[in-house]
């Protein structure tokens, strides 16, 4: 039954994962893959796969190096799940990006290395605050209200839940706070097992650690060293540090910011840029095998077409990053008129990539679980995504409430007039002179919905993957797109008709979402 990768592409027009109508959407055919035969268990469906040449991950999952979704926490949460974040370059300054790259190296399990502090003045309307917005609950009290500062005592939940609303404003921390001398404190020496001990045998939930000074270095959550222990997947590198990459511009001073993100050791550059086939991208490439022959991996793009992956493979690329506009913020294809259907793209820059051994990412228009499987089933190696991973609690920036009562984060285009003006590395991506007057926006700025955490978000993502793996009856990505090839995987062209049905339809309202 059905079709052959071949022929669902014999076409020549532009197929994507699924059919959306929007504003900012064409009409293109999608398509179905067929089930299979199903004789194992989904846990035991490998996601194994090549990010670059020379890195492999335990999940196909990378989060885009956009100011709204990856800094270190978004990338330290998503190396622990098995995939990988790439730190964002439109920060203030160069050092301000290797800083969150070095977080990332250095982060060791358990501790919380930058603790949100809070002050013996300041009033529980401000912890709750600080709760609502961040999530957290046992905050440090420190003198100046930062971490590195020293240590006045310890607040969490229990101290302020019989505290009525109506008191919060004028109830000051220092009145309900449990003080530095009757608090139990770890010395910075302290290893993970022994700061495990004393939070078990003290029945505690926080642990602060404090230096020679008294000053606050990390805490310790009790919740945090459970799950410490849950994270078989990680992506480490060959010193156990976990891996992470930093997207840099095409501008000349990328190598000022390349040597001190090598310095940081990052594991993967990831050249950003709308259109990857220029000379400045074939350039800066070639000037980092050059300097940096032992890494890290350079990931070029982006590519939509066989001839843009072809030059920047000749030039060294060890990875390639496919999408034009396919992006939920992007608006390139509307202004630009410039683009291509995100699974034509992925389908025909992979099989050329394959033929040259380096791996591809898809990148953009992944809105669920079922969008992975698809780009991976078309040869992607794995996926990247933005606007899915911009709603959870690592992703930067605070939470808000919207108008009917909902929590939201913003989500905004690199090449948003926003983000441009934010700092001048997100107008290199789209080629804007930096003194230009007029800025053409090649993105939006948006809000996204509450995804709650990564660490609960990713397993769901990766879970689904696995289910939809075993419904094609394929072990491991590499069948999945080993069966695409030789045709015993099957797909099939959806109609207009067929996506309407597919999708949820004829329901008066929907109470319950399929997620989370
Ligand atoms: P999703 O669909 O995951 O897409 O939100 C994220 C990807 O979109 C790209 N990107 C943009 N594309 N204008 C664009 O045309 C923009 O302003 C913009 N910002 C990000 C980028 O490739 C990202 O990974």
């Amino acid at each position: 039954d059905g079709q052959s990768i071949e022929e669902l592409f014999e076409t020549k027009q532009g197929i994507t994962y699924k059919y959306c109508y929007s504003r900012y959407s064409s009409f293109v055919y999608d398509f179905n893959i067929l089930p299979g035969y199903i004789d194992f268990a989904v846990t035991s469906v490998s996601l194994d796969t090549a990010l670059t040449r020379n890195i492999t991950l335990k999940a196909p999952l990378v989060s885009s190096p956009m100011d709204t979704v990856t800094e270190a926490e978004m990338a330290i949460a998503m190396a622990l799940h098995g995939g990988m974040g790439i730190v964002h370059a439109n920060f203030p300054s160069k050092e301000d990006q290797a800083k969150e790259v070095n977080k990332v190296k250095r982060y060791k399990q358990g501790f919380i290395t930058h603790p949100q502090c809070i002050t013996t003045d300041s009033t529980v309307a401000d912890l709750m605050d600080i709760k609502a917005k961040k999530g957290f609950t046992g905050t440090p009290v420190t003198a100046t209200g930062k971490y590195r500062s020293k240590l006045l005592g310890l607040i969490t939940s229990r101290d302020v839940d019989f505290i009525p609303q109506s008191r919060w404003a004028t109830t000051r921390i220092s009145e309900v706070m449990v003080p530095r001398d009757r608090l139990i404190i770890g010395e910075e020496s302290l290893t993970l097992k022994d700061a495990y001990d004393i939070l078990e045998n003290e029945k505690k939930g926080k642990l602060p650690i404090i230096n020679a000074n008294g000053e606050l270095v990390s805490l310790i959550a009790r919740t945090d060293l459970k799950k410490a222990r849950e994270f078989p997947n990680a992506s480490y590198d060959s010193m156990g540090q976990l891996r992470v990459g930093a997207a840099v511009s095409t501008r000349e001073t990328a190598k000022d910011s390349i040597k001190l993100l090598a310095e940081a050791g990052v594991d993967v550059l990831v050249i950003d840029s709308s259109n990857g086939s220029s000379k400045y991208q074939v350039e800066l490439v070639r000037w980092i095998k050059e300097n940096y022959p032992n890494g890290p991996d350079v990931i070029c793009g982006n590519v939509v077409t066989k001839q843009q992956a072809k030059l920047l493979i000749d030039n060294g690329a060890d990875g390639l990053r496919i999408g034009m506009g396919s992006g939920s913020i992007c608006i390139t294809q509307e202004v630009m008129a410039v683009g291509r259907a995100q699974g034509t793209a992925v389908y025909e820059v992979a099989s050329y990539a394959r033929s040259r051994n380096v791996p591809v990412l898809a990148d953009g228009g992944i809105r669920d679980v079922g969008y992975i499987t698809k780009a991976l089933s078309l040869g992607a190696s794995a996926v990247m995504m933005g606007g899915l991973l911009a709603g959870t609690n690592e992703a930067p920036g605070e939470y808000f409430w919207g108008a009917n009562g909902v929590r939201l984060k913003k989500y905004r285009g690199m090449g948003s007039i926003d983000a441009m003006e934010a700092h001048s590395s997100s107008q290199d991506r789209y080629f804007t002179a930096s003194d230009e007057q007029v800025k053409v926006a090649q993105g939006v700025s948006a809000t996204m919905l509450d995804r709650g955490s990564i660490h609960k978000f990713v397993p769901y993502l990766v879970r689904g993957i696995q289910h939809g793996l075993q419904d094609i009856g394929v072990h491991s990505i590499k069948e999945l797109q080993e069966g695409a090839q030789k045709g015993t995987v099957r797909f099939e062209k959806r109609s207009p008709n067929a996506q309407l049905e597919g999708g949820v339809h004829s329901l008066h309202s929907v109470t319950s979402s399929h997620h989370l």
